[in-house]
């Protein structure tokens, strides 16, 4: 049995100025004869701040299990949805994708197809007839090599993998590193890199659910949202975008201003209808080409007082609203994942870039570095 979540806390001092927070990494053992050769290798670590804020992360999948916050009271809260044993992220029923690093492409390329340079690839094809989130076996269940590192004010791990050419249908070796570091002001940062020897597109994100009352504590359609985004791109019944990028104003895609997740919910839009809810790409108002790090969204959950904030170099961000969870899937404290009982917000480039003209590129040529940054602010209001 691999319980994720008894990690004896070691202390581990060769951090120097970081020793006064505790960073725990504990390898975790097998023994309920699974298969996966790999069970021995993984690793949970656990980084802490002076402000009682707790991250968890795995190599399986590069996975945020666990991101314990206060609220307004001090009350801690787990507000990230997950498992407490590796097994169930290895065998969850449709495979939400729950706190993991998704790629080499997050989201949705259109048949699994593309072309760079007059040479069309074939991707694994996991989505209908789409390929969605890297394919079969993406960086989502793969796993990683993980280590500590030094980030100055925080505490940090950096988890590193190299995506094989060919790899579920990929042109080039991949070699990818994404840190996770959680500094005092209860930020959580995370640093993609990538870089390649044949150009390949590369979209990687963070699919964490959040539920800002508790994973498990029912849906989030009373949580506030805010997106920093005029508009988005809508998308066809196989949620591949049309191309358009359409202003939000007037919809229920209108975000610009907090309001209740649910308030439009259930408005008769065609758009609505093809994501089950809200499943969309928002444009990021930004000017084009700046990649600075640009407020993406805000979360207010009115009851605890938890407030997200993310801010992100990406140019988009899907808002996804947990539309497919249905209650089988029971997390960490045993209570079902109901239907929308957490929100994602993937910053990302947006879907099908390859093969769309329009939208900024996502090819990661030989030679250039592919460099992202988005950073999990949590406050209380
Ligand atoms: C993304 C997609 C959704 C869904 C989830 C995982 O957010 O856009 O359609 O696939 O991942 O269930």
């Amino acid at each position: 049995m691999i319980t994720l979540s008894a990690c004896p806390c070691l202390l581990r001092s060769w951090f120097g100025y970081l020793a006064l927070t505790a960073l725990c990494l504990t390898t975790m053992r097998s023994s309920s004869g699974q298969t996966m050769e790999d069970f021995d290798s993984i690793q949970l670590a656990t980084l802490k701040n002076s402000s009682g804020m707790t991250v968890k992360v795995t190599n399986y999948g590069a996975i945020v299990t666990s991101i314990v916050v206060p609220d307004r009271q001090g009350k801690l809260a787990d507000v990230a949805l997950g498992y407490n044993r590796i097994e169930d992220y290895i065998n969850a029923v449709d495979k939400p994708y729950f706190g993991a690093i998704v790629g080499r492409y997050g989201n949705r390329i259109a048949k699994g197809k593309f072309a760079i340079g007059g040479e069309t690839y074939s991707l694994a094809v996991n989505n209908g007839e789409n390929h969605l989130h890297g394919g079969v076996v993406g960086l989502d269940k793969v796993v990683w090599s993980l280590k500590p590192i030094v980030v100055p004010g925080a505490q940090a791990v950096q988890l590193s993998y190299l995506a094989k050419d060919k790899e579920e249908g990929y042109p080039g070796n991949l070699q990818i590193t994404v840190t996770y570091a959680l500094n005092n002001q209860n930020e959580l940062k995370v640093d993609y890199l990538a870089t390649t020897d044949k150009a390949t597109p590369v979209n990687l994100t963070q699919h964490t659910y959040f539920n800002l009352k508790g994973e498990g504590e029912g849906d989030i359609l009373d949580h506030q949202l805010m997106l920093n985004a005029n508009a988005y791109t809508p998308v066809d019944a196989g949620s591949i975008p049309t191309g358009e990028i359409a202003p939000v104003k007037g919809t229920p895609f209108d975000f610009t201003t907090l309001k209740p997740i649910g308030r439009d919910i259930d408005q008769a839009h065609e758009q609505l209808k093809f994501g089950m809810g809200f499943d969309h790409n928002f444009v990021i108002n930004r000017a084009p080409g700046d990649a600075s790090m640009q407020l993406a969204a805000r979360v207010v959950e009115p009851k605890s007082g938890r407030v997200l904030e993310i801010t992100t170099t990406e140019p988009g961000v899907q808002f996804y609203c947990g539309n497919f969870l249905d209650g089988r899937l029971k997390g960490k404290s045993g209570k079902a994942y109901v239907k929308r009982g957490g929100f994602c917000l993937e910053t990302q480039h947006y879907p099908d870039s390859p093969n769309q003209p329009k939208f900024p590129s996502t090819i990661l040529e030989k030679g250039k570095a592919y460099s992202s940054s988005t950073v999990f602010k949590f406050s209380v209001q």
